[in-house]
């Protein structure tokens, strides 16, 4: 995780940033330590990366990069607006250890933000608006996973993980309507049924997809009471933080954090 001292919406990217909305910066600042506290009250362990002047969206570490068995493939982000936090990024995952691949020129790609795996056996990964599908093969090749490319036409949901969810044991938490047919028709073919947990449009509005979880502990903006019973019988526990500062700029508890495992 990266802290918000910097943060604020001065730029617009995505739908959800608007820069005559104010930031509070005390109010940033406790939203991130309430769930940094959190998630280590839940048994996970944090790094923490030097916050930039001038990067505001640093504090989205999900975007840096796609990491596991000690690899990292690098972000290289598709505005301009982010583009200098990529050396920053790869200077703390070296410094963590990390062996940094960077993806070629001309290739956008998000991270984690458009990369999230499935069941340890799947990458299900986005396209479109952040990320170039051509980013997709490197990351199957790299990471020795196969990979689902899912098309995101909707520019709320504008990275994967703003709209989909994968919960341990193979369980999916998923809002369909950022979905164009083939993509659902090609998720459903990989998830079964019963392993599906659908979520409403004004429900992944609230940003509930765009969950962090540790053990059986799901972190999230705010889950309904429909949703927070769906994810009990399942047997997990929702856990919802305040999130409404970083929604400012389209992104909530996933986005702030980047697994590292
Ligand atoms: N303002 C940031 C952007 O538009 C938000 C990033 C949210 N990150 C995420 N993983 N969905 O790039």
């Amino acid at each position: 995780m990266s802290p918000p001292d910097h943060f604020e919406v001065c730029y617009s990217i995505n739908p959800w940033m608007n820069t005559e909305v104010r930031v509070s910066p005390e109010k940033a600042s406790r939203q991130w330590l309430t769930l940094k506290q959190a998630l280590q009250d839940g048994g996970a362990a944090i790094e923490e990366v030097p916050p930039v002047p001038g990067l505001p969206d640093l504090v989205f570490t999900a975007n840096a990069a796609f990491v596991r068995d000690g690899r990292a493939l690098l972000a290289r982000f598709r505005n301009p607006e982010r583009q200098p936090e990529e050396d920053h990024d790869a200077r703390s995952l070296e410094r963590l250890g990390y062996e940094v691949l960077r993806p070629p020129a001309h290739t956008s790609f998000e991270g984690a933000g458009d990369a999230l795996v499935y069941d340890d056996r799947l990458i299900l990964a986005g396209y479109r608006q952040r990320t170039d599908v051509e980013a997709h093969g490197l990351l199957s090749s790299r990471f020795g996973l196969p990979l689902l490319s899912l098309e995101l036409p909707d520019p709320s949901f504008y990275h994967v993980d703003t709209c989909l969810c994968p919960l341990p044991g193979g369980h999916l938490l998923y809002y369909p309507g950022a979905f164009d047919d083939y993509g659902l028709r090609v998720l459903h073919a990989n998830v079964p049924e019963a392993k599906r947990l659908e979520v409403t449009r004004s429900e992944a509005a609230a940003f509930a997809c765009n969950a962090v979880w540790v053990g059986r502990r799901v972190y999230g903006n705010q889950f309904s009471s429909r949703l927070q019973a769906a994810l009990k019988h399942r047997g997990f526990e929702p856990v919802a933080l305040d999130l409404s500062e970083f929604i400012k700029a389209g992104g909530s508890a996933k986005c702030l954090t980047l697994r590292m495992e």
